[in-house]
């Protein structure tokens, strides 16, 4: 159902949570309603910081075009703060935009989500908020989430009220703003028709009505991990489908293009690869699982869970390949790693595919050698469980692709960087061990200028 807006505008919202959801979608909308009043709030004070570098180059998340939506609103209607009380009472609309990763311990360890980042930001709003206030869920939450948000704010002292919405993010990391500045849809639930309006009527300064859905809160929640298992779902299928291609002598992008023509089928979301990565996917399909279980459900858990084990299976079969073709043994040898970040645009690396090839060739003892323009050695060091190194079983970031080729037996494409589908291949061709190796993971690489530089090329879905 869409309607007409003509709601009043909040006059200050508060975000809580500063991340690659928060940080840019905040600074959106305040840059899209300059009369709003718009701060971010973290308990990282660092985070903090880095959102207020004079240097907008150095903002704690990497997106395209973040740095002039930011330079144009902060100081004026955006506000990056960590006093996260003070600006919840100050606020009418709370949104909550926290991290919700896999538990990794106690009930429901692997697959469900960790609520304790939302709880604790309920129990912040329950205390600090003032009035009666309009309580967002921006972050990905399990379905009925909203009731203990509910729940929390309920116990609160009396003088206060709420009305708790469900408004998903559907941006993807490296296109953030024109996903935001352009959206296919904007998804609120919820059962107060008035605080509905109050938040269409924020998003109706630059969304079309008919773009603004509304729904109850339960099908909003369960539209967001529906979404992102479909994505993610056509991934293992075309990553699957290109394992049948190498093995029969098809070429799954010829696949790709063939079945994307059908307008049924549609053309996105059709490259192979390495695998997804990023901090949905996975998470949000595991929740799902664990939730089909949860209501007896056994075997739609079992369909959704078999898309992340096609993707787990794929990282693996990566590195395998990467050995049997190096005489069986990496021991010893460099290969340089062309992208760590999960994806081209941005440097997140949470559930990068490179994660795991990576850790599977240190185990095999091979010296990386890994290029990313944004990605930092911290982050590495963090994602690999080591510090960078010498020797078998070691690491290094290197500033260039030739640096990273330089006495290597084999280059893997893991990020489709756009820096990487133009590379002179006869300059590092030139410096590698003979006989080398290009193992394109994404697709990306100029295959043919790499066969006459006289490298051997293994490209994914190519049979
Ligand atoms: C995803 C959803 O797209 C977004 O709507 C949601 O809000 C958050 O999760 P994101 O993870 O940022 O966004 O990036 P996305 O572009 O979806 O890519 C996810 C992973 O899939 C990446 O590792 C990417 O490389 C991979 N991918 C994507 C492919 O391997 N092939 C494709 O055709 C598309
Ligand atoms: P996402 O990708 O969903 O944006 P991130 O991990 O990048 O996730 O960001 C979530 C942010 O939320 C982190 O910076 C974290 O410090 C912040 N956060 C978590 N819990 C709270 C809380 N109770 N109060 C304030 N900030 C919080």
């Amino acid at each position: 159902m869409t309607t007409a807006v003509s709601a009043p505008l909040p006059q200050r919202i508060c975000c809580i949570g500063a991340g690659y959801v928060g940080g840019p979608t905040m600074a959106v909308i305040a840059d899209r309603c300059p009369a709003i009043t718009v701060t971010v709030v973290d308990l990282n004070a660092a985070r903090i910081a880095a959102w207020n570098d004079p240097d907008l180059s150095r903002l704690p998340v990497y997106e395209p075009g973040l740095d002039q939506v930011v330079g144009r609103c902060r100081g004026r209607n955006l506000f990056f703060s960590t006093a996260v009380e003070e600006a919840i009472a100050a606020a009418d609309m709370v949104f909550l935009s926290v991290n919700t990763p896999t538990k990794t311990r106690g009930l429901g360890a692997g697959q469900a989500s960790d609520l304790k980042w939302v709880e604790a930001s309920a129990r912040t709003v329950a205390k600090a908020a003032q009035g009666h206030t309009i309580v967002v869920e921006k972050s990905t939450l399990p379905v009925r989430t909203a009731e203990a948000v509910k729940a929390i704010l309920g116990a609160g002292v009396a003088g206060k009220s709420f009305s708790v919405l469900s408004n998903p993010e559907f941006l993807a990391e490296g296109t953030a703003i024109g996903d935001l500045e352009h959206p296919d849809r904007v998804l609120i639930g919820g059962d107060d028709p008035a605080a509905i309006d109050v938040l269409a009527a924020v998003y109706a300064h630059w969304v079309s009505p008919e773009r603004i859905l509304r729904t109850n809160l339960w099908s909003s929640e369960l539209s967001k991990l529906t979404a992102n298992a479909f994505l993610a779902q056509r991934i293992s299928s075309i990553n699957g489908i290109a394992a049948f291609c190498e093995a029969t002598g098809a070429d799954v992008r010829e696949v790709a293009r063939a079945i994307g023509a059908d307008s049924r089928i549609g053309p996105k979301f059709l490259q192979a690869g390495p695998g997804f990565g990023g901090s949905c996917f996975q998470k949000d399909i595991l929740n799902l699982v664990y939730l089909c279980r949860h209501y007896g459900l056994e075997e739609v858990a079992a369909y959704w869970e078999q898309v992340v084990r096609l993707n787990t299976w794929q990282q693996h079969r990566i590195a395998r390949l990467v050995v049997t073709r190096l005489f069986g043994t990496v021991t010893g040898k460099r290969l340089a790693i062309l992208g760590f970040a999960f994806k081209a645009d941005t440097n997140d690396t949470r559930e990068s595919p490179a994660i795991r090839i990576a850790r599977d060739l240190l185990e095999e003892g091979a010296q990386l050698m890994i290029v990313d323009p944004k990605v930092s050695e911290r982050q590495i060091g963090l994602d690999l469980g080591q510090p960078a190194g010498e020797g078998e079983g070691s690491w290094r970031l290197v500033a260039s692709v030739e640096a990273a080729a330089l006495g290597a037996d084999a280059l893997l494409l893991l990020t489709e960087w756009e820096q990487f589908a133009a590379l002179d291949w006869m300059a590092i061709a030139a410096v590698m061990r003979q006989p080398a190796w290009l193992f394109d993971a994404r697709g990306r690489a100029d295959e043919a200028a790499a066969r006459a530089a006289g490298l051997n090329v293994w490209r994914i879905g190519q049979g």
